[in-house]
């Protein structure tokens, strides 16, 4: 009976003395903890002035670290190109900081932009049929058909349209798809789409590279810039008086900027796209920036792999966009804009009073020489 008392009596020592050391011991960390985080403090604000002994309090020595450190981790996250064993040369590069700007530059001012831009063009188009109204014929149909186009150009001028519009429709989503469909849409969708229109993406270029060297060869020879399209730039094109019809052969200065925009703008969009399909094969920028520095340039002369990679990224995208908005202008003077001149891509021919009104002087280049219009034979029918 008294060895159980004494029993209960230890155990009832234990249970207050278990408790007590626990808060001594937390009040011991608290402590040692305050007396560390203030010497973190003080070591932070004033760094010791020699590591020889403690000065003021604070930690003796370098603790932020040797400047041989420092300056081996400012190369590193620089970008700085060390040697690697595997025949990947690139992964010799621990850091690759560009990628951070490559990723804002993407996800700010290029997307940011690029809609303004899109929609800009859009709202521009609307204002513009909303003042002006369709460009209608002046005099009317007068029921004689001239050939404007051949099977051969029609067809190819479809062929480019087509994949450029596809093209242009599957590299938006690329871009801006994740922020406007996937929340339209739903996930299973958006990568069903994504994943079918990158597929298009990549196998459309191909029509469109050939559409566009098809184009060229075609249409190069009358698309050089004459006298008449400086008279037509300065009548603005006709485009915003009635009655103006200012001068033009086949093409008039609005159409040849469309033409080479294609053409141009459609070669950069190519080989950026083709260094894009081919990653790493291709040192575009770093010769382009060489060729650029011989007129004065500061452009980099050294182009890493990645870097290539970011800049025709970026490049292809900004250009897209610009070609995007150049194009849904083209797409309206072609449809809605002006009367009759679907036609010419339609069926190939248009009205005779039509043609008088936009390209007199190739009119009168056709009469001239009756059995050559477009490269094609001259063929005026009536309309039925
Ligand atoms: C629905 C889309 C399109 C329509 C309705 C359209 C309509 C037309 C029409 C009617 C013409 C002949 C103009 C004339 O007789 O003077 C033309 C010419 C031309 N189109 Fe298109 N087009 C479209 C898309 C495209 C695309 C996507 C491209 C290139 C990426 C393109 C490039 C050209 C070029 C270079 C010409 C010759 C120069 C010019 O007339 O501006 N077209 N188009």
């Amino acid at each position: 009976m008294v060895k159980e008392k004494g029993l209960t009596m230890s155990i009832a020592r234990l249970a207050l003395t278990v408790p007590a050391l626990a808060v001594m011991l937390l009040l011991a960390v608290a402590m040692q903890g305050g007396t560390l985080s203030e010497a973190w403090a003080q070591s932070a604000e004033q760094p010791p002035a020699s590591s020889e002994g403690p000065v003021g309090g604070a930690v003796p020595g370098n603790s932020l670290g040797t400047t041989s450190d420092a300056d081996q981790w400012r190369a590193i996250r620089g970008g700085l190109q060390g040697s690697v064993s595997i025949p990947d040369t690139k992964s010799g590069v621990l850091i690759q900081s560009g990628g951070e700007g490559w990723r804002s530059i993407r996800n700010g001012p290029l997307m940011t932009y690029g809609s303004w831009v899109l929609l800009g063009t859009i709202i521009l188009l609307a204002l513009f049929y909303l003042i002006r109204g369709r460009i209608r014929l002046e005099k009317g149909p007068s029921g004689i058909l001239i050939e404007r186009f051949g099977g051969l150009e029609r067809s190819v001028h479809w062929m480019t349209a087509v994949s450029f519009i596809l093209l242009a429709l599957t590299g938006i989503n690329i871009l801006w798809g994740r922020h406007v469909l996937l929340p339209v849409v739903g996930p299973e969708v958006f990568s069903a789409l994504t994943l079918g229109g990158k597929y298009a993406h990549n196998f459309l270029a191909f029509p469109f590279m050939l559409g566009v060297l098809l184009m060229f060869v075609l249409w190069v020879g009358q698309n050089i810039p004459n006298r008449h399209d400086l008279v037509w730039f300065a009548k603005g094109g006709g485009m915003f008086s009635k009655h103006s019809h200012p001068p033009a052969r086949k093409f008039n200065g609005g159409q040849k900027i469309i033409f080479w925009a294609v053409v141009l703008g459609g070669l950069s969009l190519s080989l950026s796209g083709i260094s894009l399909m081919f990653p790493f094969e291709f040192a575009l920028w770093q010769k382009t920036f060489a060729f650029l520095n011989i007129f004065g340039t500061d452009l980099p002369d050294s182009v890493s792999p990645i870097m290539e990679m970011q800049f025709s990224s970026l490049w292809h995208s900004i250009l897209a966009i610009v070609m995007f908005a150049v194009i849904l202008a083209h797409i309206y003077i072609g449809t809605l804009g002006m009367e009759g001149a679907f036609d010419a891509m339609g069926s190939g021919y248009v009205d005779e009073n039509w043609a008088r009104e936009h390209h007199n002087v190739w009119v009168e280049e056709l009469q001239q020489k009756p059995d050559r219009s477009s490269g094609n034979s001259s063929r005026a029918q009536p309309a039925e």
